[in-house]
């Protein structure tokens, strides 16, 4: 008997479920020497909601991050999320800007994509996967777990066939909403692990207390990996704290071994760093939201919720909206929640609400009747659908979304040497992804110091250029110290 695994996500997962993603790359380097050292499977450092959030609120370049964390640990093995043909964004993309990009993360150093469809529709999924393998990287398929009349265990396992015959490396079952329960994971893991040969990992969330629970059953059942974080960034809306976790595995025969001093001590240095992301911590963490279970939604979406309705001036209809969420979800073919359908079937249950049933219908939602984001696990309410078709003036999709679209990169590259910004692949794939976002990272910014002579004559990294009468934006290393600067022409 193996002892079990951990992978760590507090650099991904635990600061975007409890600190709306808000690590700064700076907090997260004093931490990476102990968390090398402490030998998890896997440290989750990259992809879901940091690259959107690095360009949008961090004035991060995400490839430096990686850069910068792959340095800082390179004894254990990285971890990304991939949304598939969707990147980390909420659309799909051409083939050519999903292989870019992974080719670029591969580059950086990723060495883990776990890659999942909202839709659970393996379509989705070849392309990433196909890439992933080419540049030599662990490809990790995933079964999105949601409850609903039509996902039943045998249709669930029957995906994991299907990421088999994909040669994925591992199976990662992902519960984004905290849903599992212990007996239904032991039966779904023992299923897998009855057919494949594969390990298999399991991702929950703590939102409704049942995560730990879970884990354990998954670990009598043969799972090889479970996902743990690091509290003040672990329970509530993430995943277990990994001394918690290992302290419900005392005496277990699959125990593991990870340093509780080296654990207690991160968790100080971490508190330090929930103190200073004061203002984004959900309240949610160390609390066990049941609510979730009856809701049947991530957690992280019933805290946007609230927020959005008071927005919306609704505040008082939370009650009639969570209750159009599956009449929603239904009409859609029962999709999962997860980004970017729970964003999306959230958003048409509170238009339904507001102004009727199907009365106003976003553009996404009509996307998703259309079919435009995959083959949802059921059937698409054909009166829905008849509006979606009517309203678009289109037919539905039957084929693989991704093939209606035309390949971009060369496109990218052009716009991005248009607009004077550094032409690469990597600022192609983000651009592709966050137009605005990217651009307004190589503006320059105000109150920029003057660089220092020393700086200036050692310029160790060429991602940004010089675009003649434009400022422009260097990142400098100096003694090891990285600094960022914007040199401006003064004429
Ligand atoms: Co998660």
């Amino acid at each position: 008997m193996k002892p079990i695994v951990f992978n760590n996500t507090v650099l991904r997962d635990g600061h975007q479920s409890l600190a709306a993603t808000r690590m700064t790359t700076a907090q997260m380097l004093p931490a990476t020497g102990p968390l090398d050292g402490l030998g998890f499977g896997a440290l989750e450092t990259w992809g879901g909601a940091t690259i959107d959030s690095c360009l949008r609120f961090l004035n991060e370049n995400p490839f430096d991050r990686l850069d910068q964390l792959k340095a800082a640990t390179p004894r254990t093995p990285h971890m990304m999320l991939l949304r598939g043909q969707n990147i980390v964004q909420y659309t799909s993309f051409p083939d050519d800007v999903v292989e870019a990009f992974i080719r670029c993360a591969a580059k950086h150093g990723m060495d883990k994509f776990r890659i999942f469809d909202a839709l659970n529709d393996a379509r989705n999924l070849r392309t990433a996967v196909r890439t992933v393998k080419a540049a030599g990287k662990h490809a990790q398929g995933v079964i999105c777990y949601t409850t609903s009349p039509v996902h039943t265990p045998e249709k669930l396992a029957a995906l994991a066939d299907e990421l088999v015959e994909m040669e994925c490396d591992s199976i990662c079952i992902k519960d984004m909403a905290g849903l599992l329960t212990p007996r239904i994971t032991h039966d779904l893991v023992k299923t897998i692990k009855a057919r494949h040969a594969l390990p298999v990992v399991v991702h929950s969330h703590e939102t409704a207390g049942l995560a730990l629970a879970s884990y354990l059953a998954a670990i009598d059942a043969g799972a090889d990996i479970v996902d743990t974080s690091i509290t003040p960034f672990a329970n509530g809306t993430g995943q277990p704290d990994t001394v918690r976790m290992q302290a419900a595995m005392l005496g277990h025969p699959r125990a593991p071994h990870y340093d509780t001093k080296v654990l207690l001590e991160l968790r100080k240095y971490f508190e330090g760093v929930a103190k200073e992301l004061a203002k984004f911590m959900s309240p949610a963490n160390d609390r066990v939201d049941s609510d979730a279970l009856s809701y049947q939604v991530p957690g992280g979406m019933l805290s946007n919720f609230r927020t959005q309705l008071v927005e919306m001036k609704m505040a008082d209809r939370f009650n009639d909206v969570m209750a159009e969420v599956p009449v929603v979800r239904e009409a859609l073919g029962w999709i999962p929640l997860v980004t970017p359908t729970s964003q999306i079937v959230g958003t048409q249950a509170m238009l339904n609400v507001k102004f009727g049933r199907w009365k106003n219908l976003a553009q996404a939602t009509i996307d998703v009747a259309l079919g435009k984001y995959g083959r949802p696990p059921g059937t698409v309410n054909a009166e829905l659908q008849a509006l979606a078709c009517k309203q678009s003036k289109q037919e539905p999709v039957t084929g693989r979304p991704a093939d209606l679209l035309e390949p971009r990169m060369p496109k990218l590259r052009e716009e991005l040497a248009a607009k004077g910004l550094p032409v690469s692949d990597e600022n192609a794939v983000l651009y592709a992804m966050f137009p605005r976002e990217t651009e307004a990272y190589y503006k320059p910014k105000p109150a920029a110091a003057a660089p220092a002579p020393k700086a200036a004559a050692a310029p160790a990294h060429n991602n940004s250029s010089p675009v003649p009468g434009r400022a422009s934006r260097y990142v400098l290393t100096v003694n090891a110290r990285r600094y960022e600067t914007t040199v401006e022409e003064m004429n």
